[in-house]
């Protein structure tokens, strides 16, 4: 499989673009092609109802067993294993940072993407539940179905394995351009420097990566 540098950079702008306009916790890129290793981001879009966020819990799926979660700056970071061997992580958090309510942020892991075979269908999802918590409530973004409103919380994240990610991603924004062509343009959410970072760094650097190979 070819999976260019200037692709990935090409699909994480596209993804950030797309869940900077988002409400729910995501991942950032989610499109992935099988066996790919992945730099991705848990993308937190706002605290709990106004609340500053504190902390962050994250249950790895099963499936996915090469996966490493990135220390961030003012917050700590704990892993519990599968096992005694600790090949294989089960849970991360990052906890101890104080996470403005108005305020979106990138909590960044790496991955090997499962080698799962798209044969007979266009995509497999894998779902990444994660407890938000908040100097005031919390919020379960642990549900795997696909039902609106369901009791067992708001939409977990989740990474979508696809046969061609930059499609994917290029698909996702255009169906999101459709969507709110007609609708109010988004409000300006208080944006970290992280976020700010992590947002203009692959669109400079895919211009870059384009200008090159031109
Ligand atoms: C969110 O906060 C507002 C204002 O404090 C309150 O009226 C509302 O009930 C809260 N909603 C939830 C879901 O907690
Ligand atoms: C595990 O992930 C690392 C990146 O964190 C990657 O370099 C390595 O190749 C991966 N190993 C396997 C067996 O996929
Ligand atoms: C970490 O905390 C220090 C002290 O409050 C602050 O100056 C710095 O900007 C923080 N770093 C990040 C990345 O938020
Ligand atoms: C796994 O981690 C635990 C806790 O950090 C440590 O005590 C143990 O020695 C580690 N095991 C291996 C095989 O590295
Ligand atoms: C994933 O597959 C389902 C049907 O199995 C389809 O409805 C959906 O559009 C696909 N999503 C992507 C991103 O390909
Ligand atoms: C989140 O889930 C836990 C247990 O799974 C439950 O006790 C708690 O009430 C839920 N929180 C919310 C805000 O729904
Ligand atoms: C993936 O999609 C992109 C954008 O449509 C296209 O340029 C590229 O050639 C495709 N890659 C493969 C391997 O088909």
């Amino acid at each position: 499989m070819v999976f260019t540098t200037r692709d990935a950079l090409v699909v994480s702008a596209f993804a950030i673009a797309i869940s900077s306009v988002h409400g729910h916790i995501n991942l950032s890129p989610k499109y992935a092609e099988p066996n790919q290793v992945l730099d991705t981001m848990f993308h937190v879009p706002h605290g709990c109802n106004g609340s500053s966020t504190v902390s962050i819990s994250v249950t790895v799926p099963e499936t996915i067993t090469n996966l490493t979660a990135r220390p961030v700056d003012n917050w700590s970071l704990a892993t519990a294993y599968r096992d005694s061997s600790n090949a294989s992580v089960n849970t991360i958090t990052w906890s101890g940072g104080l996470l403005k309510g108005t305020d979106a942020f990138d909590f960044p892991i790496v991955l090997t993407v499962p080698n799962v075979d798209l044969s007979s269908q266009t995509n497999v999802s894998f779902y990444f539940p994660v407890v938000q918590t908040c100097e005031v409530g919390s919020i379960n973004w642990t549900s795997t179905s696909t039902a609106h409103g369901s009791a067992d919380g708001e939409p977990a994240p989740a990474l979508i394995v696809v046969k061609n990610a930059t499609q994917a991603a290029a698909d996702a924004l255009a169906i999101k351009g459709t969507a709110s062509a007609s609708a109010p343009a988004p409000t300006a959410t208080g944006n970290s420097g992280n976020q700010i970072y992590a947002g203009l760094l692959p669109v400079v650097a895919a211009i870059a990566a384009l200008s090159i190979s031109l």
